[in-house]
Protein backbone atom coordinates (compact mmCIF):
# COMPACT_ATOMS: atom_id res chain seq x y z
CA UNK A 1 0.00 0.00 0.00
CA UNK A 2 1.01 4.13 -0.16
CA UNK A 3 4.96 4.21 0.19
CA UNK A 4 6.10 7.09 1.55
CA UNK A 5 10.54 8.30 1.56
CA UNK A 6 12.13 11.31 2.17
CA UNK A 7 15.78 12.64 1.97
CA UNK A 8 17.44 15.66 3.73
CA UNK A 9 21.20 16.11 3.52
CA UNK A 10 24.19 17.15 1.94
CA UNK A 11 23.41 15.06 -1.56
CA UNK A 12 21.55 15.44 -4.32
CA UNK A 13 17.97 14.23 -3.00
CA UNK A 14 16.39 13.24 -6.46
CA UNK A 15 17.98 9.88 -6.78
CA UNK A 16 17.48 8.75 -3.51
CA UNK A 17 13.75 9.72 -3.58
CA UNK A 18 13.77 7.53 -6.89
CA UNK A 19 15.95 4.68 -5.51
CA UNK A 20 13.84 4.41 -2.22
CA UNK A 21 10.51 4.63 -4.59
CA UNK A 22 11.55 1.54 -6.13
CA UNK A 23 12.38 -0.10 -3.29
CA UNK A 24 8.61 0.64 -1.92
CA UNK A 25 7.32 -0.89 -5.22
CA UNK A 26 6.73 -4.19 -4.09
CA UNK A 27 4.19 -2.28 -1.60
CA UNK A 28 1.57 -1.79 -4.16
CA UNK A 29 0.42 0.91 -6.06
CA UNK A 30 -0.86 3.32 -9.12
CA UNK A 31 0.39 6.91 -9.17
CA UNK A 32 3.49 7.95 -7.71
CA UNK A 33 5.40 12.01 -7.34
CA UNK A 34 8.22 13.62 -5.51
CA UNK A 35 8.82 17.42 -4.19
CA UNK A 36 11.57 19.11 -3.83
CA UNK A 37 13.07 22.48 -2.96
CA UNK A 38 14.25 24.11 -6.60
CA UNK A 39 15.33 27.91 -6.26
CA UNK A 40 13.71 28.04 -2.65
CA UNK A 41 10.15 26.86 -4.44
CA UNK A 42 8.81 23.43 -3.59
CA UNK A 43 8.32 21.39 -6.87
CA UNK A 44 6.00 18.81 -7.19
CA UNK A 45 6.17 16.20 -10.02
CA UNK A 46 3.34 13.16 -10.24
CA UNK A 47 2.28 10.66 -12.34
CA UNK A 48 -0.37 7.78 -12.73
CA UNK A 49 1.80 4.98 -13.64
CA UNK A 50 5.41 3.34 -12.55
CA UNK A 51 8.32 4.55 -11.00
CA UNK A 52 9.71 4.55 -14.40
CA UNK A 53 6.86 6.91 -15.74
CA UNK A 54 7.40 9.40 -13.26
CA UNK A 55 11.09 9.37 -14.18
CA UNK A 56 10.11 10.39 -17.52
CA UNK A 57 8.68 13.54 -16.15
CA UNK A 58 11.69 14.57 -13.00
CA UNK A 59 15.19 15.78 -14.34
CA UNK A 60 16.97 13.94 -11.51
CA UNK A 61 19.89 16.33 -12.12
CA UNK A 62 18.52 19.05 -10.46
CA UNK A 63 20.42 20.08 -7.32
CA UNK A 64 18.24 20.38 -4.40
CA UNK A 65 19.16 17.89 -1.49
CA UNK A 66 15.39 17.84 0.65
CA UNK A 67 12.92 16.15 -0.87
CA UNK A 68 9.83 13.93 -0.14
CA UNK A 69 8.50 11.27 -2.68
CA UNK A 70 4.60 8.73 -2.66
CA UNK A 71 3.99 5.86 -4.29
CA UNK A 72 -0.36 6.13 -3.74
CA UNK A 73 -2.67 2.96 -3.75
CA UNK A 74 -6.14 4.75 -4.38
CA UNK A 75 -8.14 4.88 -1.32
CA UNK A 76 -10.02 8.19 -2.28
CA UNK A 77 -10.62 9.21 -5.60
CA UNK A 78 -9.85 7.78 -8.82
CA UNK A 79 -6.73 6.88 -10.01
CA UNK A 80 -5.22 10.14 -11.71
CA UNK A 81 -2.35 12.32 -12.02
CA UNK A 82 -4.56 14.88 -9.70
CA UNK A 83 -5.38 12.92 -6.85
CA UNK A 84 -1.52 11.43 -6.96
CA UNK A 85 0.82 12.66 -3.83
CA UNK A 86 2.04 15.00 -2.99
CA UNK A 87 -0.18 17.57 -2.68
CA UNK A 88 0.57 21.10 -1.63
CA UNK A 89 -2.12 23.54 -0.10
CA UNK A 90 -0.77 26.93 1.02
CA UNK A 91 2.83 26.46 2.69
CA UNK A 92 2.21 22.78 3.46
CA UNK A 93 3.51 20.37 0.79
CA UNK A 94 2.30 16.93 2.02
CA UNK A 95 2.64 13.11 1.49
CA UNK A 96 0.16 10.41 3.29
CA UNK A 97 -0.19 6.87 3.97
CA UNK A 98 -3.63 6.07 6.01
CA UNK A 99 -6.83 7.29 5.72
CA UNK A 100 -8.23 10.60 7.56
CA UNK A 101 -11.45 8.97 8.27
CA UNK A 102 -13.49 12.67 8.55
CA UNK A 103 -12.25 14.00 5.66
CA UNK A 104 -15.95 15.23 5.03
CA UNK A 105 -16.32 16.76 8.23
CA UNK A 106 -12.87 18.69 8.07
CA UNK A 107 -13.24 19.76 4.32
CA UNK A 108 -16.89 21.59 4.77
CA UNK A 109 -15.27 23.55 7.78
CA UNK A 110 -12.51 24.47 5.62
CA UNK A 111 -14.62 24.97 2.62
CA UNK A 112 -16.31 27.79 4.80
CA UNK A 113 -12.98 29.14 5.88
CA UNK A 114 -12.58 29.85 2.32
CA UNK A 115 -9.95 26.66 1.09
CA UNK A 116 -10.43 25.14 -2.29
CA UNK A 117 -10.09 21.95 -3.29
CA UNK A 118 -8.56 20.48 -6.35
CA UNK A 119 -8.94 16.73 -5.52
CA UNK A 120 -11.08 13.75 -4.42
CA UNK A 121 -8.61 13.13 -1.37
CA UNK A 122 -8.79 12.94 1.65
CA UNK A 123 -4.94 13.91 2.09
CA UNK A 124 -5.76 17.44 0.12
CA UNK A 125 -7.94 17.92 3.63
CA UNK A 126 -5.47 16.67 6.09
CA UNK A 127 -2.74 19.25 4.01
CA UNK A 128 -5.37 21.81 4.30
CA UNK A 129 -5.89 21.59 7.54
CA UNK A 130 -1.77 21.77 8.54
CA UNK A 131 -1.96 24.47 6.50
CA UNK A 132 -4.84 26.16 8.50
CA UNK A 133 -3.15 25.38 12.07
CA UNK A 134 0.14 26.65 10.86
CA UNK A 135 -1.15 30.29 9.63
CA UNK A 136 -3.15 30.07 12.62
CA UNK A 137 -0.11 29.34 14.74
CA UNK A 138 1.56 32.72 16.21
CA UNK A 139 4.73 30.70 17.16
CA UNK A 140 5.04 28.65 13.52
CA UNK A 141 6.01 25.77 16.04
CA UNK A 142 5.53 22.59 14.60
CA UNK A 143 4.96 20.33 17.66
CA UNK A 144 2.42 22.71 18.61
CA UNK A 145 0.81 22.14 15.26
CA UNK A 146 0.95 18.74 14.79
CA UNK A 147 -0.58 18.30 18.45
CA UNK A 148 -3.48 20.31 17.32
CA UNK A 149 -4.09 18.25 14.59
CA UNK A 150 -3.51 14.76 15.95
CA UNK A 151 -6.55 16.16 18.60
CA UNK A 152 -8.75 16.76 15.10
CA UNK A 153 -7.81 14.16 12.61
CA UNK A 154 -9.45 11.00 13.37
CA UNK A 155 -8.14 7.59 11.11
CA UNK A 156 -4.90 6.09 9.99
CA UNK A 157 -2.12 8.06 8.88
CA UNK A 158 1.38 8.54 8.65
CA UNK A 159 2.50 11.96 7.28
CA UNK A 160 5.61 13.39 5.80
CA UNK A 161 5.13 17.26 4.91
CA UNK A 162 7.40 20.24 3.62
CA UNK A 163 6.91 23.85 4.29
CA UNK A 164 7.15 26.50 1.88
CA UNK A 165 9.34 28.86 4.12
CA UNK A 166 11.48 26.08 5.81
CA UNK A 167 13.83 24.81 3.66
CA UNK A 168 16.40 22.39 5.78
CA UNK A 169 13.68 20.73 7.38
CA UNK A 170 11.48 17.52 7.02
CA UNK A 171 8.49 17.20 9.06
CA UNK A 172 6.53 13.56 9.96
CA UNK A 173 3.72 12.92 12.20
CA UNK A 174 2.31 9.40 12.47
CA UNK A 175 -0.85 7.35 14.05
CA UNK A 176 -1.45 3.79 12.94
CA UNK A 177 0.75 3.47 10.06
CA UNK A 178 3.88 2.85 9.80
CA UNK A 179 6.85 5.48 9.21
CA UNK A 180 10.75 5.09 10.41
CA UNK A 181 13.70 7.83 10.01
CA UNK A 182 16.65 6.13 8.40
CA UNK A 183 19.77 7.89 10.15
CA UNK A 184 22.91 8.44 7.54
CA UNK A 185 26.10 10.86 8.38
CA UNK A 186 25.13 14.30 7.68
CA UNK A 187 21.85 12.94 5.91
CA UNK A 188 18.78 11.70 7.23
CA UNK A 189 16.06 9.50 5.24
CA UNK A 190 11.94 8.92 5.98
CA UNK A 191 10.23 5.82 4.61
CA UNK A 192 7.26 3.89 5.04
CA UNK A 193 9.91 0.27 5.64
CA UNK A 194 13.45 0.42 6.09
CA UNK A 195 14.13 -1.51 3.10
CA UNK A 196 13.40 2.00 1.10
CA UNK A 197 17.54 3.24 2.60
CA UNK A 198 18.59 0.06 4.09
CA UNK A 199 21.75 0.43 0.72
CA UNK A 200 22.32 3.68 2.35
CA UNK A 201 21.96 3.08 6.09
CA UNK A 202 21.22 0.59 8.42
CA UNK A 203 20.65 2.45 11.19
CA UNK A 204 16.86 3.81 12.00
CA UNK A 205 14.40 4.87 14.36
CA UNK A 206 10.94 3.31 14.45
CA UNK A 207 8.33 6.63 15.17
CA UNK A 208 5.67 5.24 17.01
CA UNK A 209 1.60 6.33 17.68
CA UNK A 210 1.31 10.06 18.43
CA UNK A 211 4.78 11.09 17.99
CA UNK A 212 6.13 14.12 16.04
CA UNK A 213 9.85 13.77 13.95
CA UNK A 214 11.61 17.16 12.59
CA UNK A 215 14.40 15.79 10.56
CA UNK A 216 17.55 17.82 9.04
CA UNK A 217 20.79 17.01 7.72
CA UNK A 218 21.86 17.03 11.08
CA UNK A 219 19.73 16.08 12.86
CA UNK A 220 16.21 13.93 14.28
CA UNK A 221 14.71 15.41 16.90
CA UNK A 222 11.55 13.22 18.26
CA UNK A 223 8.29 14.63 20.12
CA UNK A 224 5.71 13.07 22.40
CA UNK A 225 2.82 15.69 23.31
CA UNK A 226 5.50 18.04 24.02
CA UNK A 227 8.61 16.36 25.54
CA UNK A 228 11.42 15.54 23.46
CA UNK A 229 12.23 11.96 23.90
CA UNK A 230 14.48 9.62 22.85
CA UNK A 231 13.59 6.33 20.60
CA UNK A 232 16.38 3.60 20.39
CA UNK A 233 18.38 3.61 17.52
CA UNK A 234 18.06 0.15 15.69
CA UNK A 235 20.26 -1.57 13.01
CA UNK A 236 19.38 -3.89 10.48
CA UNK A 237 21.34 -6.54 8.81
CA UNK A 238 20.97 -6.24 4.82
CA UNK A 239 20.56 -9.50 4.35
CA UNK A 240 17.03 -9.14 6.13
CA UNK A 241 15.71 -7.28 3.64
CA UNK A 242 16.70 -10.24 0.41
CA UNK A 243 18.61 -9.61 -2.48
CA UNK A 244 17.34 -9.04 -5.92
CA UNK A 245 15.29 -11.87 -8.42
CA UNK A 246 18.73 -13.14 -9.23
CA UNK A 247 18.18 -15.42 -12.25
CA UNK A 248 14.56 -16.31 -11.71
CA UNK A 249 12.37 -13.94 -13.51
CA UNK A 250 10.12 -13.05 -10.86
CA UNK A 251 9.95 -12.72 -7.02
CA UNK A 252 7.53 -15.10 -6.48
CA UNK A 253 8.87 -18.12 -8.61
CA UNK A 254 12.48 -16.88 -6.59
CA UNK A 255 10.28 -17.10 -3.05
CA UNK A 256 8.51 -20.46 -4.28
CA UNK A 257 12.11 -22.14 -5.00
CA UNK A 258 13.50 -20.51 -1.30
CA UNK A 259 11.23 -22.81 0.46
CA UNK A 260 13.25 -25.63 0.21
CA UNK A 261 16.70 -23.71 1.72
CA UNK A 262 14.14 -21.84 4.27
CA UNK A 263 12.66 -25.36 5.74
CA UNK A 264 16.24 -25.86 6.70
CA UNK A 265 16.81 -22.52 8.43
CA UNK A 266 13.74 -23.14 10.48
CA UNK A 267 14.99 -26.70 11.39
CA UNK A 268 17.97 -25.27 12.60
CA UNK A 269 16.47 -22.07 14.66
CA UNK A 270 13.23 -23.86 15.96
CA UNK A 271 13.52 -27.55 15.71
CA UNK A 272 15.71 -28.13 19.08
CA UNK A 273 13.89 -25.27 19.81
CA UNK A 274 13.70 -22.07 21.65
CA UNK A 275 10.12 -22.41 21.42
CA UNK A 276 10.77 -24.69 24.62
CA UNK A 277 10.49 -21.29 27.33
CA UNK A 278 6.99 -20.69 25.80
CA UNK A 279 4.15 -22.27 27.79
CA UNK A 280 1.35 -22.51 25.69
CA UNK A 281 -0.40 -24.77 28.73
CA UNK A 282 -1.74 -22.39 30.49
CA UNK A 283 -4.22 -20.90 28.52
CA UNK A 284 -8.34 -22.65 27.98
CA UNK A 285 -8.80 -20.63 24.67
CA UNK A 286 -6.82 -19.67 22.11
CA UNK A 287 -8.28 -16.69 19.18
CA UNK A 288 -5.66 -16.83 15.85
CA UNK A 289 -6.61 -13.76 13.51
CA UNK A 290 -5.04 -12.99 10.51
CA UNK A 291 -6.39 -11.84 6.69
CA UNK A 292 -5.55 -13.29 3.07
CA UNK A 293 -3.23 -15.88 3.06
CA UNK A 294 -2.07 -15.18 6.42
CA UNK A 295 -6.00 -16.18 7.76
CA UNK A 296 -5.31 -19.26 5.84
CA UNK A 297 -2.43 -19.79 7.43
CA UNK A 298 -4.19 -19.73 10.65
CA UNK A 299 -6.80 -22.02 9.53
CA UNK A 300 -4.10 -24.80 9.14
CA UNK A 301 -2.87 -24.18 12.22
CA UNK A 302 -6.44 -24.81 14.18
CA UNK A 303 -6.07 -28.13 12.10
CA UNK A 304 -2.74 -29.09 13.32
CA UNK A 305 -2.95 -27.29 17.31
CA UNK A 306 -6.60 -29.37 17.50
CA UNK A 307 -5.30 -32.80 16.45
CA UNK A 308 -3.46 -32.82 20.22
CA UNK A 309 -5.04 -29.99 21.76
CA UNK A 310 -8.45 -30.51 23.97
CA UNK A 311 -10.43 -27.03 23.12
CA UNK A 312 -11.49 -25.70 20.00
CA UNK A 313 -8.67 -23.26 18.31
CA UNK A 314 -10.47 -20.56 16.65
CA UNK A 315 -9.84 -18.45 13.66
CA UNK A 316 -11.12 -15.19 12.78
CA UNK A 317 -10.86 -12.60 9.69
CA UNK A 318 -9.03 -9.76 11.33
CA UNK A 319 -10.81 -7.18 9.81
CA UNK A 320 -14.10 -9.31 11.17
CA UNK A 321 -12.78 -9.92 14.52
CA UNK A 322 -12.07 -6.02 15.23
CA UNK A 323 -15.69 -5.24 15.35
CA UNK A 324 -17.92 -8.47 16.38
CA UNK A 325 -18.53 -9.50 19.69
CA UNK A 326 -15.44 -11.72 21.24
CA UNK A 327 -15.60 -14.14 23.99
CA UNK A 328 -11.94 -13.90 25.29
CA UNK A 329 -10.36 -13.20 28.82
CA UNK A 330 -7.03 -13.48 30.37
CA UNK A 331 -6.41 -16.65 29.97
CA UNK A 332 -7.03 -16.35 26.41
CA UNK A 333 -4.29 -16.53 24.14
CA UNK A 334 -4.44 -14.09 20.51
CA UNK A 335 -2.43 -15.49 17.94
CA UNK A 336 -1.78 -12.59 15.18
CA UNK A 337 -0.15 -13.96 12.08
CA UNK A 338 1.21 -11.01 9.59
CA UNK A 339 3.84 -11.23 7.03
CA UNK A 340 4.32 -7.49 7.18
CA UNK A 341 3.16 -7.39 10.57
CA UNK A 342 1.69 -3.91 9.45
CA UNK A 343 -1.78 -5.28 8.52
CA UNK A 344 -4.11 -2.27 9.55
CA UNK A 345 -6.81 -5.40 10.71
CA UNK A 346 -4.56 -7.42 12.27
CA UNK A 347 -2.95 -4.66 14.46
CA UNK A 348 -6.24 -3.18 15.70
CA UNK A 349 -7.77 -6.54 16.66
CA UNK A 350 -4.17 -6.67 18.84
CA UNK A 351 -4.99 -3.49 20.39
CA UNK A 352 -8.66 -4.71 21.22
CA UNK A 353 -7.84 -7.85 22.88
CA UNK A 354 -4.77 -6.43 24.55
CA UNK A 355 -7.06 -3.90 26.36
CA UNK A 356 -9.13 -7.20 27.68
CA UNK A 357 -6.35 -8.41 29.39
CA UNK A 358 -5.65 -11.30 26.59
CA UNK A 359 -2.04 -12.99 26.07
CA UNK A 360 -0.82 -11.64 22.60
CA UNK A 361 1.47 -13.96 20.41
CA UNK A 362 2.76 -12.56 17.06
CA UNK A 363 3.90 -14.66 14.09
CA UNK A 364 5.45 -12.26 11.76
CA UNK A 365 8.09 -11.66 9.13
CA UNK A 366 8.87 -8.43 8.97
CA UNK A 367 11.44 -8.22 12.09
CA UNK A 368 10.54 -4.75 14.10
CA UNK A 369 7.45 -4.66 12.30
CA UNK A 370 4.55 -2.69 14.28
CA UNK A 371 2.67 -6.08 15.24
CA UNK A 372 6.20 -7.73 16.38
CA UNK A 373 6.62 -4.69 18.47
CA UNK A 374 2.83 -4.68 19.89
CA UNK A 375 2.73 -8.49 21.18
CA UNK A 376 3.42 -10.11 24.32
CA UNK A 377 5.43 -12.83 22.37
CA UNK A 378 7.06 -12.94 18.62
CA UNK A 379 8.10 -16.11 16.89
CA UNK A 380 9.79 -14.57 13.68
CA UNK A 381 9.19 -16.95 10.61
CA UNK A 382 12.49 -15.69 9.44
CA UNK A 383 11.30 -16.07 5.23
CA UNK A 384 13.74 -13.31 4.58
CA UNK A 385 11.72 -10.21 2.58
CA UNK A 386 9.12 -11.35 0.88
CA UNK A 387 9.12 -8.43 -2.56
CA UNK A 388 6.06 -10.50 -4.79
CA UNK A 389 2.79 -9.51 -3.60
CA UNK A 390 1.08 -12.76 -3.46
CA UNK A 391 2.46 -14.56 -0.86
CA UNK A 392 4.49 -17.99 -0.81
CA UNK A 393 7.09 -18.43 1.33
CA UNK A 394 6.10 -16.50 4.20
CA UNK A 395 2.87 -18.87 4.17
CA UNK A 396 5.13 -21.88 4.44
CA UNK A 397 6.79 -20.23 7.16
CA UNK A 398 3.77 -19.32 9.02
CA UNK A 399 2.60 -22.88 9.34
CA UNK A 400 5.75 -24.34 10.08
CA UNK A 401 5.51 -22.19 13.14
CA UNK A 402 2.13 -23.74 13.51
CA UNK A 403 3.40 -27.46 13.41
CA UNK A 404 5.88 -26.53 16.11
CA UNK A 405 2.93 -25.16 18.15
CA UNK A 406 1.51 -28.41 17.43
CA UNK A 407 3.92 -30.38 18.15
CA UNK A 408 4.80 -28.73 21.28
CA UNK A 409 1.03 -29.19 22.78
CA UNK A 410 1.40 -33.08 21.50
CA UNK A 411 4.73 -33.76 23.24
CA UNK A 412 3.03 -31.54 26.52
CA UNK A 413 0.06 -34.22 26.47
CA UNK A 414 2.18 -37.11 25.75
CA UNK A 415 0.75 -38.28 22.54
CA UNK A 416 3.55 -37.77 20.50
CA UNK A 417 7.61 -37.92 20.88
CA UNK A 418 10.07 -35.26 18.96
CA UNK A 419 12.43 -37.91 18.33
CA UNK A 420 9.48 -39.89 15.94
CA UNK A 421 8.97 -36.41 14.51
CA UNK A 422 12.31 -35.23 13.86
CA UNK A 423 13.51 -37.31 10.83
CA UNK A 424 10.11 -35.95 9.07
CA UNK A 425 11.00 -32.31 9.55
CA UNK A 426 14.95 -33.21 8.43
CA UNK A 427 13.86 -34.58 4.99
CA UNK A 428 10.80 -32.18 4.41
CA UNK A 429 13.76 -29.85 2.60
CA UNK A 430 14.24 -32.72 0.05
CA UNK A 431 11.04 -33.67 -0.51
CA UNK A 432 9.80 -29.95 -1.24
CA UNK A 433 12.81 -29.91 -4.26
CA UNK A 434 11.19 -33.11 -5.60
CA UNK A 435 7.88 -30.99 -5.57
CA UNK A 436 9.42 -28.01 -7.10
CA UNK A 437 10.92 -30.35 -9.62
CA UNK A 438 7.58 -31.81 -11.26
CA UNK A 439 6.92 -30.69 -14.40
CA UNK A 440 3.30 -28.82 -14.89
CA UNK A 441 3.28 -28.21 -18.32
CA UNK A 442 0.19 -30.26 -18.96
CA UNK A 443 -1.60 -28.89 -16.36
CA UNK A 444 -1.07 -25.01 -17.13
CA UNK A 445 -1.61 -25.75 -20.72
CA UNK A 446 -5.50 -27.31 -19.80
CA UNK A 447 -6.40 -24.55 -17.59
CA UNK A 448 -4.72 -21.45 -18.36
CA UNK A 449 -7.67 -20.52 -20.63
CA UNK A 450 -10.43 -21.15 -18.62
CA UNK A 451 -12.41 -18.43 -17.14
CA UNK A 452 -13.37 -20.21 -13.98
CA UNK A 453 -11.35 -23.06 -11.73
CA UNK A 454 -13.18 -24.98 -8.77
CA UNK A 455 -10.43 -26.37 -5.99
CA UNK A 456 -12.19 -29.14 -3.91
CA UNK A 457 -10.73 -30.97 -0.76
CA UNK A 458 -11.80 -32.28 2.50
CA UNK A 459 -10.30 -31.19 6.24
CA UNK A 460 -6.90 -29.97 6.30
CA UNK A 461 -7.00 -29.99 2.28
CA UNK A 462 -9.81 -27.70 1.87
CA UNK A 463 -7.75 -25.26 3.67
CA UNK A 464 -4.63 -25.54 1.18
CA UNK A 465 -6.83 -25.62 -1.64
CA UNK A 466 -8.65 -21.98 -0.82
CA UNK A 467 -4.98 -20.83 -0.05
CA UNK A 468 -4.22 -22.28 -3.80
CA UNK A 469 -7.57 -20.96 -5.24
CA UNK A 470 -6.78 -17.16 -3.79
CA UNK A 471 -2.89 -17.71 -5.13
CA UNK A 472 -4.44 -18.13 -8.85
CA UNK A 473 -6.92 -15.41 -8.74
CA UNK A 474 -4.77 -12.59 -7.45
CA UNK A 475 -1.88 -13.04 -9.62
CA UNK A 476 -3.73 -14.84 -12.78
CA UNK A 477 -7.29 -13.36 -13.12
CA UNK A 478 -9.22 -16.29 -13.28
CA UNK A 479 -12.23 -16.36 -11.31
CA UNK A 480 -11.75 -19.61 -8.87
CA UNK A 481 -13.62 -21.11 -5.75
CA UNK A 482 -12.51 -23.64 -3.19
CA UNK A 483 -15.15 -25.68 -1.64
CA UNK A 484 -15.26 -28.76 1.08
CA UNK A 485 -16.05 -32.10 -1.89
CA UNK A 486 -19.25 -32.92 1.16
CA UNK A 487 -20.66 -29.06 0.38
CA UNK A 488 -20.97 -29.00 -3.78
CA UNK A 489 -23.97 -31.46 -3.74
CA UNK A 490 -25.53 -28.62 -1.36
CA UNK A 491 -25.78 -25.88 -4.43
CA UNK A 492 -22.40 -25.56 -6.69
CA UNK A 493 -22.50 -28.57 -8.12
CA UNK A 494 -25.18 -27.30 -10.50
CA UNK A 495 -22.45 -24.86 -11.89
CA UNK A 496 -20.43 -27.98 -13.00
CA UNK A 497 -20.71 -28.82 -16.96
CA UNK A 498 -18.99 -30.70 -19.47
CA UNK A 499 -14.83 -29.77 -19.22
CA UNK A 500 -15.16 -27.14 -16.05
CA UNK A 501 -12.21 -27.90 -14.37
CA UNK A 502 -11.50 -29.12 -10.92
CA UNK A 503 -8.51 -29.65 -8.77
CA UNK A 504 -8.75 -31.31 -5.98
CA UNK A 505 -6.35 -32.06 -2.82
CA UNK A 506 -6.16 -35.66 -1.53
CA UNK A 507 -3.81 -35.90 1.01
CA UNK A 508 -5.77 -36.18 4.60
CA UNK A 509 -5.96 -40.06 5.34
CA UNK A 510 -9.54 -39.32 6.99
CA UNK A 511 -11.32 -38.49 4.19
CA UNK A 512 -9.74 -39.31 1.25
CA UNK A 513 -12.28 -41.97 0.40
CA UNK A 514 -15.02 -39.31 0.48
CA UNK A 515 -13.27 -36.71 -1.36
CA UNK A 516 -12.92 -39.20 -4.19
CA UNK A 517 -16.38 -39.84 -3.75
CA UNK A 518 -16.97 -36.05 -4.36
CA UNK A 519 -14.44 -36.24 -7.48
CA UNK A 520 -16.77 -38.82 -9.09
CA UNK A 521 -19.67 -36.78 -8.98
CA UNK A 522 -18.13 -33.75 -10.70
CA UNK A 523 -16.70 -36.30 -13.09
CA UNK A 524 -19.91 -38.03 -13.65
CA UNK A 525 -20.92 -34.44 -14.46
CA UNK A 526 -18.45 -33.94 -17.45
CA UNK A 527 -15.61 -32.06 -15.26
CA UNK A 528 -12.02 -32.32 -15.93
CA UNK A 529 -10.18 -33.25 -13.11
CA UNK A 530 -7.12 -32.80 -11.87
CA UNK A 531 -5.52 -34.73 -8.94
CA UNK A 532 -3.25 -33.73 -6.56
CA UNK A 533 -2.55 -37.27 -4.37
CA UNK A 534 -0.33 -37.96 -1.61
CA UNK A 535 1.33 -40.95 -2.85
CA UNK A 536 0.85 -43.66 0.35
CA UNK A 537 -2.68 -43.30 0.84
CA UNK A 538 -4.43 -46.48 1.28
CA UNK A 539 -7.03 -46.38 -1.31
CA UNK A 540 -7.97 -47.35 -4.67
CA UNK A 541 -8.20 -44.68 -7.24
CA UNK A 542 -10.28 -45.43 -10.46
CA UNK A 543 -8.37 -44.66 -13.50
CA UNK A 544 -11.26 -43.07 -14.65
CA UNK A 545 -12.02 -40.25 -11.93
CA UNK A 546 -9.65 -37.70 -13.24
CA UNK A 547 -7.86 -36.51 -15.99
CA UNK A 548 -4.15 -35.86 -14.73
CA UNK A 549 -2.60 -36.76 -12.24
CA UNK A 550 0.19 -34.80 -9.72
CA UNK A 551 1.53 -37.18 -6.90
CA UNK A 552 3.68 -35.66 -4.28
CA UNK A 553 5.67 -37.17 -1.33
CA UNK A 554 4.01 -38.09 1.80
CA UNK A 555 5.52 -36.69 4.80
CA UNK A 556 4.28 -36.89 8.78
CA UNK A 557 0.71 -34.90 8.82
CA UNK A 558 2.40 -32.08 11.20
CA UNK A 559 3.56 -30.60 7.96
CA UNK A 560 2.50 -32.13 4.68
CA UNK A 561 0.36 -28.92 4.39
CA UNK A 562 4.08 -27.29 3.58
CA UNK A 563 4.65 -30.03 0.72
CA UNK A 564 0.36 -29.72 -0.59
CA UNK A 565 1.04 -25.74 -1.35
CA UNK A 566 4.06 -25.77 -3.28
CA UNK A 567 2.24 -27.24 -6.69
CA UNK A 568 -0.49 -24.88 -6.14
CA UNK A 569 1.42 -22.23 -5.99
CA UNK A 570 3.85 -23.39 -8.96
CA UNK A 571 0.81 -23.96 -11.00
CA UNK A 572 -0.81 -20.17 -10.19
CA UNK A 573 2.59 -19.19 -11.44
CA UNK A 574 2.84 -20.62 -13.85
CA UNK A 575 -0.56 -20.08 -15.48
CA UNK A 576 -0.45 -16.40 -15.10
CA UNK A 577 3.00 -16.53 -16.37
CA UNK A 578 1.52 -18.29 -20.02
CA UNK A 579 -1.30 -15.62 -19.62
CA UNK A 580 1.03 -12.72 -19.89
CA UNK A 581 0.42 -11.23 -15.92
CA UNK A 582 2.51 -8.67 -14.32
CA UNK A 583 2.98 -11.78 -11.32
CA UNK A 584 4.94 -9.60 -8.97
CA UNK A 585 2.61 -7.05 -9.17
CA UNK A 586 -0.57 -7.69 -9.34
CA UNK A 587 -3.73 -5.62 -10.51
CA UNK A 588 -5.34 -3.50 -7.28
CA UNK A 589 -3.20 -5.48 -4.73
CA UNK A 590 -0.78 -4.15 -2.09
CA UNK A 591 1.98 -5.90 -0.21
CA UNK A 592 1.60 -4.68 2.80
CA UNK A 593 -2.33 -3.21 3.66
CA UNK A 594 -1.67 -0.41 6.03
CA UNK A 595 -5.50 0.92 5.78
CA UNK A 596 -8.64 -1.34 6.78
C1 LIG B 1 -2.08 -13.06 -0.58
C2 LIG B 1 -1.52 -12.16 0.39
C3 LIG B 1 -2.44 -11.47 1.32
C4 LIG B 1 -1.80 -11.30 2.70
C5 LIG B 1 -2.70 -10.44 3.61
C6 LIG B 1 -2.13 -10.32 5.00
O1 LIG B 1 -1.08 -13.67 -1.35
O2 LIG B 1 -0.34 -11.95 0.44
O3 LIG B 1 -3.67 -12.12 1.40
O4 LIG B 1 -1.60 -12.56 3.26
O5 LIG B 1 -2.84 -9.17 3.05
O6 LIG B 1 -0.89 -9.72 5.00
P1 LIG B 1 0.11 -9.86 6.20
O7 LIG B 1 0.50 -11.29 6.27
O8 LIG B 1 1.25 -8.96 5.85
O9 LIG B 1 -0.63 -9.43 7.44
Amino acid sequence: MCGIVGYVGKKNAIPYLIQGLRKLEYRGYDSAGIAYLDNNKIEIKKTVGRISDLEKIVNINIPTNIGIGHTRWATHGKVNNTNSHPHQVGDITIVHNGILENYQELKNELLKLGYKFKTETDTEVLCAYIDYEYKNSSTKDMVEIFNNCFKVFKGSYAVTIMVASISDKIFVMKKDNPLVIGIGESENYIASDVSAFISNTCKFIYLEDMQIGIVSSSDVSIYQENKLINNDIKTINIDDVGNGKEEYEHYMLKEIYEQSNLIEKLNSIYLNSNLDDFDISKYTSIHIIGCGTAYHAGLIGKYLMEKYNDFEINVYIASEYRYQKIFVNDKTLVIAVSQSGETADTLACLKRVKKCGCDTLGIVNVKNSTIARIVDRVIYTMAGQEIAVASTKAYTSQIYIFSLLALKIGISKGVINKEDITSYYNELPQLINNVLNINYDRVVKKIFNNEYLFYLGRNIDYVSVMEGSLKIKEISYIHSEAYQGGELKHGTISLIEKDSCVISLVSNEETSAKIISNIKEVKARGAYVILIIKDSLNINIDINCYDQMIIIPSVHELIQPILNIIPLQLIAYYVAKKRGCDIDKPRNLAKSVTVE
